[in-house]
């Protein structure tokens, strides 16, 4: 279909107004006091469009012609390796010239100090760095900078909310490294709404990406989650921005994990890992080793699991808890692993597995605040419960893998090598994994692979056998 070509013209160089939701972006011609997509109330507020000009329309030729794709040749990309080695590789390989990255995160989890330090370590290595903030003081970040033992060289910073001035600043000086904190204080003139609004979080974006793009500087966005947990409204930055790395953390632990949801230029779920100490953020080397480092073998409803974060292995303790339940349905708690798997797993083992969890509460809890969402660690949970519920231990040494179907049947699951790797690398000598038709192609002579195919086989194999392994003691019975 042809649109007439005196239509367009007729609204060519006029503004008009829509009304989008604050918190999803959804636009409508008229207000709503209930947002249709989010169900958000009273989202929706009066925001000016430009119409763009006819001539770049799709009707009208910009003289850009479309190239066969083989001709094209390679393009390059040095990227900028920046200093912590655990960002490099979230990021892919380091920053993309030109790219713009956001780096979200809650309030006071450390965004503000990851950047600083970054900034100096781009210093460091003969970069002119820009660092603009629109939440803090010169001075504010002078102490910041004091505490973190950095200089200054080289960090040019400017204390600025107004996104027109920025710019302005940018052109005006050679940089090749620029920061912006946070995207939220950013404003433009001429887009309604409050600074931190969608509108203007939304366009100050979309301006940062168009200068990063045309100047070929990486720019890092920092900005603040929302309740739900999204950077100002589910979705509306994270399609504009080449990369997505949100920086999270228990509010009582000291670590920090670096996670990249979104990468034009690289995998996704690379995983970073930092401790945040009095002087700053420090990289943590041996992950594994530390979210294990309060866990006892042999504990009763602890179980350790080879989870994998992106493409790397990390060992991580799950406890269990059950106890009678004296008043009201029982209740189901998950911590870090999802609820719904865990009620799944709760009645795979009453059905299945014989264990009466009817009338029990149940706890689960992933120490070191991590989250674990994917079904390799299904078997793990499994095993927690079984143990807290029988008040008996595990084997001695043990990880534990695999998946938990419905009938209770026990599936692979990816890159066994690597996971059973590191458990070699940290000591543990036995893993718990399915029977498989194809064997596993591993070198059994570091651990020892105790194979089950059913939930009721591995509670059978992993748990001890002390007086409260029921499940083996009828089978040694039987
Ligand atoms: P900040 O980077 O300001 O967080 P954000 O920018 O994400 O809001 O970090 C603030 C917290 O970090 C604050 O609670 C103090 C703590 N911190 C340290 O523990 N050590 C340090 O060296 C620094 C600079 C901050
Ligand atoms: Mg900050």
């Amino acid at each position: 279909m042809v649109l007439p070509k005196a239509n367009l013209r007729s609204s060519q160089g006029k503004s008009k107004t829509v009304f989008v939701c604050q918190q999803c972006g959804r636009e409508s011609p008229k207000w709503l006091g209930h947002c249709p997509d989010c169900q958000a109330w009273n989202s929706f507020v009066e925001t000016a469009v430009s119409l763009p000009p006819a001539s770049s329309g799709w009707l009208y030729s910009t003289g850009n012609k479309a190239q066969e794709l083989s001709h094209v040749a390679k393009a390059t990309f040095p990227r900028l390796h920046l200093g912590f080695a655990e960002l490099n590789r979230v990021l892919g390989g380091g920053l993309v010239p030109g790219s713009l990255v956001l780096v979200g995160g809650e309030p006071g989890i450390g965004k503000s100090t990851l950047l600083l330090q970054v900034s100096a370590m781009a210093a460091r290595n003969s970069r002119v760095v820009v660092y603009i903030s629109g939440e803090e003081s010169i001075n504010q970040v002078k102490l910041r900078a004091e505490r973190l033992n950095i200089s200054g060289e080289g960090i040019y910073f400017l204390s600025e909310s107004s996104l027109a001035a920025v710019l302005g600043c940018l052109e005006e000086r050679q940089t090749d490294l620029v920061i912006i904190d946070s995207i939220q204080a950013m404003y433009l003139d001429g887009v309604v709404g409050a600074p931190g609004s969608i509108a203007q979080v939304r366009e100050s974006t979309l301006r940062l990406e168009h200068w990063a793009k045309q100047s070929g500087v990486p720019v890092l966005v920092t900005g603040h989650v929302t309740k739900e947990g999204a950077i100002a409204g589910p979705g509306t930055l994270e399609h504009i921005v080449d990369v997505v790395l949100y920086f999270e953390g228990e509010p009582f632990s000291s670590y920090r994990v670096l996670r990249s949801v979104k990468n034009r230029f690289g995998s996704t779920n690379e995983v970073g890992i930092f401790e945040m100490c009095d002087s700053g953020l420090v990289e943590v080397d041996n992950p594994s080793q530390v979210f294990l480092s309060a866990y006892k073998d042999e504990a009763i409803g602890s179980i350790v699991v080879p989870t994998l974060e992106g493409s790397r292995p990390l060992l991580v303790e799950i406890q269990a808890l059950t106890t009678t339940s004296n008043f009201g349905p029982p209740r189901r708690i998950a911590n870090g692993v999802d609820f719904n798997r865990l009620l799944l797993i709760a009645a795979v083992l009453t059905k299945r597995a014989g264990l009466k969890l009817f009338n029990q509460d149940i706890i689960v809890n992933v120490t070191g605040g991590l989250k674990l969402n994917e079904p390799a660690v299904d078997l793990g949970i499994a095993l927690a419960i079984a143990s807290s519920f029988h008040d008996n231990k595990s084997i001695s040494g043990l990880v534990v893998l695999g998946e938990i179907g419905l009938n209770g049947e026990l599936r692979g699951v990816p890159r066994v090598e690597r996971r059973v790797a590191e458990a070699v690398r940290l000591g543990f000598k036995s893993c718990l994994v399915p029977k498989l038709k194809s064997k596993l192609l591993l070198d059994h002579g570091e651990i020892q692979l105790i194979e089950a195919s059913s939930v009721a086989e591995a509670l059978r194999l992993g748990l001890g056998k002390g007086k409260g392994n029921v499940i083996a003691n009828a089978a040694r019975q039987s």
